[in-house]
């Protein structure tokens, strides 16, 4: 049998195009509460960085330059408690990039195996990734707490795994899972841990951790300065972990020519060494998080609890698209049906609270709440 071509799915966002004619329909236009993409400005300090680093004409470092990869050292020292040599951190263009391309890459260099594993309802491009790859891929039920189900591997999809994402906190569930079972999990089988952290800045129920906190051997953390530091558009992020992992996958990214650009990488710098703006910016999400849950299950009278971590508010709503569209109709406010997450979310909306408060008041307003 020949293999089918490849034909891209519909980007999940563009699904929603039908819900925000209607949304548009409202007095000021939409509120987007789909994308998980920050409005609130970056620090001055890091925007000037962006022009002052003299760094344009030179092609710069794919792994990343020694100040970025010292900061992003410091930073884990920081936060984490835990000593990573600068060796085993290398720079991506932002964390979807990688998320997307990791894959590929593992699998040349275990052609052996060919399945990704990854959690069943969480971001889409952990599937895409192994798509892409031409691997096989394998989602994982989550447990009773919205973590990994470990247990329920197979042992056949063990056996065949060249690798298992974990995402905590979780999008979209916000969800914390437990990473140092998921390392045990990964080590007892030869399966190498990449951890997407990227929300990690922001937990609510207790401290933010890393996977590299239970040991730097078979495993790869994913950080991103996208929701740290609101630097989506600036595109810097980084992974760290396992020596030969991280070595093995920094050269063949110098091949490909995955490189931050400069000026972001000097950005990326300033960003990282300062974390004040990180503890401003997670009051101003912990706010919304509640004023919204509030103004959403007041409407709709459903329950919409607060997330362990993360800024989305993720809620069973019954029938996520049937909710999406009543919000957008009678609020005109743009949400993401559970289904954009894997089939198990069906039933749930998420909510990204990326809209500044007086757009969040002007919902409250429109519903009449
Ligand atoms: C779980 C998760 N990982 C990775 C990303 C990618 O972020 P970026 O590519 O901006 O670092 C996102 C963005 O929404 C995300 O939710």
């Amino acid at each position: 049998m020949s293999a089918q071509p490849f034909v891209p799915p519909p980007y999940p966002y563009d699904r929603l195009d039908a819900l925000a004619k209607h949304a548009a329909a409202h007095d000021g236009g939409v509120i987007d509460l789909s994308i998980g993409t920050p409005c609130d400005p970056p620090t001055p300090a890091v925007v000037a960085a962006l022009s002052s680093s003299n760094s344009e004409r030179g092609y710069p470092p794919s792994i990343g330059s020694e100040p970025l990869r010292s900061a992003a050292r410091d930073w884990m020292q920081r936060r984490f408690g835990i000593d990573v040599a600068l060796s085993q951190i290398a720079a991506c263009v932002g964390s979807k990039e990688f998320v997307a391309t990791a894959p590929q890459y593992m699998k040349l260099r275990r052609p052996d195996r060919d399945t990704v594993l990854f959690p069943a309802v969480s971001y889409p491009t952990y599937e895409m990734g192994a798509i892409l790859a031409g691997c096989r891929p394998v989602a994982v039920p989550m447990n009773a707490a919205g973590g990994l189900d470990l247990a329920a591997i197979s042992a056949a999809d063990a056996a065949r795994a060249l690798m298992l994402w974990v995402n905590s906190p979780s999008n979209p569930t916000g969800a914390l899972d437990d990473l140092s079972a998921a390392a045990t999990w990964g080590r007892t089988h030869g399966v190498t841990v990449f951890s997407d952290e990227c929300y990690v800045e922001f937990t609510w129920q207790r401290a933010g951790e890393s996977i590299l906190q239970h040991g730097l051997d078979g495993v790869v953390a994913l950080h991103s300065l996208s929701k740290r530091s609101n630097l989506a558009g600036v595109r810097v992020a980084f992974y760290a972990g396992d020596k030969d992992v991280v070595t093995y996958l920094k050269e063949v990214r110098k091949h490909v020519g995955m490189m931050v650009p400069g000026p972001a990488q000097a950005a990326g710098v300033v960003a990282l060494n300062d974390d004040a703006h990180v503890a401003a910016q997670r009051e101003v999400y912990a706010k919304r998080l509640r004023r919204t849950a509030e103004i959403l299950s007041k409407w709709s009278g459903v329950a919409v609890p607060q997330p362990a971590g993360g800024f989305y508010l993720w809620f069973d709503a019954r029938d996520g698209w049937q909710f999406a569209e009543k919000l957008a109709r009678e609020g005109g406010a743009l949400v993401s049906p559970g289904d954009f997450y894997g089939a198990g979310g069906a039933n749930n909306v998420r909510v990204a609270v990326v809209q500044p408060d007086a757009k969040i008041e002007m919902l409250a307003k429109r519903l009449g709440v």
